[in-house]
């Protein structure tokens, strides 16, 4: 069938893909102008109350970064926020704190962020008692000190920051600096997965791609065979790029996305015409969420629902199924949404599956049935299925419909919380890392490692060991990369296991230790079959070092 519109369709998009996980349209964003000493330009003597004119300013700042086209809008942002951080508006103090710490808007000064985040701890910010938290564990800026970072950690999740709470939960599950209490781990975890379900539930988290510096962007995931793979993952790149947090912080994005939606709908159009049941399915998706090329219309995501499920169209098939089970343009109708969730699960669509099993789990229109709901969210959760994860995690916790285990359902928390909107500075490290501003990357990273994320552990001790950082000394460098590299392979990362054996074997941030570097190069061969393990092992044996030969 017209071949010729899928290779214009099919060569767009891979044109895109190839931009989309490249710096080229970030590079706009990244020449940034250095700017450091605008705070001191306020004019504080003509301010009577200094909140309320703080608060004025925020807002304009937040209103022009929502509408900034230029690099100097994005300056007056800057300035507004500063003026506005200077007149006592706290939020606006945190986003130059954090500006000031992660290097947003291009500049980066810790001693001017700590300044800030310790004003504005004695004010009760939990943001700020995080930031001081990670900075004491981590010893950039501030006096490498394990037992303050975890007084801040616990004064920023009592005040509510759901950084801090992760962070904890991290550590009891994995016992750093405190005794390793599974249930502790539990409640610290539950409390922000809670969080991040209702996101999903209301479909405004989509979870990030965390590019992994040791294997570079080219191995990006794709499960999902029963779509036209460049249809699916164009899909996916919208959705990613619609990031609400990402829009906040390049707001060019938005006008790009707007344009893509447009350029989307239009090639979707084509291809639905030319008889692809996904683009059936996927414009009809796009009128069931809505955007502005294709405005919120249920009438219309039930037509393009319908041409599809009636080409047997998994996505389709489960559209239908929403729009019944939501009453969205129909009546409410659970046995439709039923008969169709069923039929797109059949198909092996992840969506459909875990709706299947929330039917079963919520009693919707149906007898409760946990034994069902488990089956199905298990099977919704091997595709990675946000909301089916966190429902597993529910039915682990409190042993309904299988048996109670702490353990799995902490692991099955902590990979439900890996995919809230913090995710997103994987993309701001990976882009800083790539604009070549390591000190920037690598205090993204390292919030996130300090989070309990396996692919920031590893991307840190790799920054760490190639020693281009400013901030840490580095003498500190490989002492920390190996703490790192240790974290990443208990958490079953095979490359990082390697990694201990050769610090052990060279000598770096430890002492030689050939019995050591074999013992690591063993886990990594015998449970991970890694190729440059059983070599390295191999070497070992044959001069019979560390091992009898
Ligand atoms: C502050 O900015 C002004 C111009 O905006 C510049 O002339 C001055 O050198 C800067 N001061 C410092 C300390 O960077
Ligand atoms: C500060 O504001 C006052 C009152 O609005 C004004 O008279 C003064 O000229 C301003 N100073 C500067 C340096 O802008
Ligand atoms: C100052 O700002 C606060 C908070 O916005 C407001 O409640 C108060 O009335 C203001 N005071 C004056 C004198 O304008
Ligand atoms: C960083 O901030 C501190 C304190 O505000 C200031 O003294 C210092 O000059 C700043 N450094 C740079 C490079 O701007
Ligand atoms: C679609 O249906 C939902 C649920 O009934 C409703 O809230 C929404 O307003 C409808 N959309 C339009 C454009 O009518």
């Amino acid at each position: 069938m017209l071949p010729s519109i899928f290779l214009i369709l099919l060569s767009t998009l891979i044109l895109l893909l190839i931009t989309a996980f490249s710096p080229v349209i970030f590079i706009k964003h990244n020449k940034r102008q250095k700017e450091r000493n605008v705070t001191t330009q306020v004019n504080i003597s003509s301010r009577e109350n200094f909140t309320d004119e703080g608060d004025q300013l925020f807002k304009m700042g937040i209103k022009v970064l929502q509408q900034s086209k230029s690099q100097n809008k994005r300056r007056v942002t800057y300035l507004l926020f500063a003026k506005a951080a200077d007149m006592g508006n706290l939020k606006a103090m945190e986003k130059m704190a954090d500006a000031l710490l992660f290097g947003n808007f291009g500049m980066q000064n810790i001693t001017a962020a700590i300044q800030l985040y310790e004003s504005l701890a004695k004010e009760g910010s939990c943001k700020a008692q995080n930031a001081l938290g990670f900075l004491s564990s981590y010893g950039i800026g501030m006096e490498y000190d394990q037992a303050k970072a975890l007084i801040y950690y616990t004064f920023g999740s009592a005040g509510g920051s759901m950084m801090s709470q992760m962070i904890l939960g991290y550590r009891y599950l994995s016992g750093i600096n405190v005794l390793q209490n599974c249930e502790v781990a539990l409640s610290y975890y539950k409390k922000v997965a809670d969080y991040i379900a209702d996101t999903f539930e209301k479909s405004e988290g989509v979870p990030v791609e965390k590019v992994r510096l040791t294997e570079g962007p080219e191995n990006l995931s794709s499960n999902s065979e029963i779509l036209d793979w460049d249809i699916y993952q164009y899909y996916k790149f919208l959705a990613e790029r619609g990031d609400a947090q990402i829009q906040v912080m390049y707001t060019d994005e938005i006008e790009f996305l707007e344009h893509e939606n447009y350029k989307a709908l239009h090639y979707f159009l084509k291809a639905a015409k030319a008889g692809s049941a996904n683009a059936m399915a996927f414009i009809g998706k796009m009128y069931l969420e809505g955007n502005a090329a294709a405005p919120q219309n249920n009438a219309t995501a039930f037509k393009y629902f319908s041409m599809a499920a009636s080409k047997g169209n998994a996505i389709g098939l489960h559209g239908l199924g929403l729009l019944y089970f939501y009453g969205k343009g129909v009546p409410v109708n659970y046995a439709e949404a039923l008969k169709y969730f069923q039929k797109a699960a059949e198909k092996g669509w992840p969506d459909a599956e875990f709706q299947l099993g929330f039917m079963y789990y919520s009693g919707s229109g149906i007898w409760k049935d946990y034994k069902l709901a488990f089956k199905y969210f298990y099977l919704a959760s091997q595709s990675g299925q946000p909301l089916a994860i966190y429902y597993l995690a529910e039915m682990y916790a409190t042993g309904t419909g299988v048996v109670r285990s702490c353990r799995t359902a902490v692991e099955l928390y902590k990979g439900v919380c890996e995919l809230g909107h913090w995710a997103e500075k994987f993309l701001t490290a990976y882009f800083a890392y790539k604009d070549g501003d390591i000190d920037s990357s690598l205090v993204q990273y390292a919030l996130l490692a300090e989070m309990g994320y396996e692919v920031a552990q590893s991307n840190l001790a790799f920054i760490l060991e190639s020693k281009k950082a400013n901030i840490l000394e580095k003498e500190k460098m490989y002492p920390m990369a190996l703490l790192l590299w240790n974290r990443a392979a208990i958490q079953g990362n095979a490359f990082a296991r390697v990694k201990i054996g050769d610090y052990h074997y060279y000598g770096y941030g430890t002492k030689k230790d050939y019995h050591t570097a074999a013992t690591h190069y063993s886990i990594a061969a015998d449970k991970y079959h890694n190729a440059q393990a059983m070599f390295n092992l191999a070497y070992m044996y044959e001069h019979g070092l560390g091992i009898t030969k």
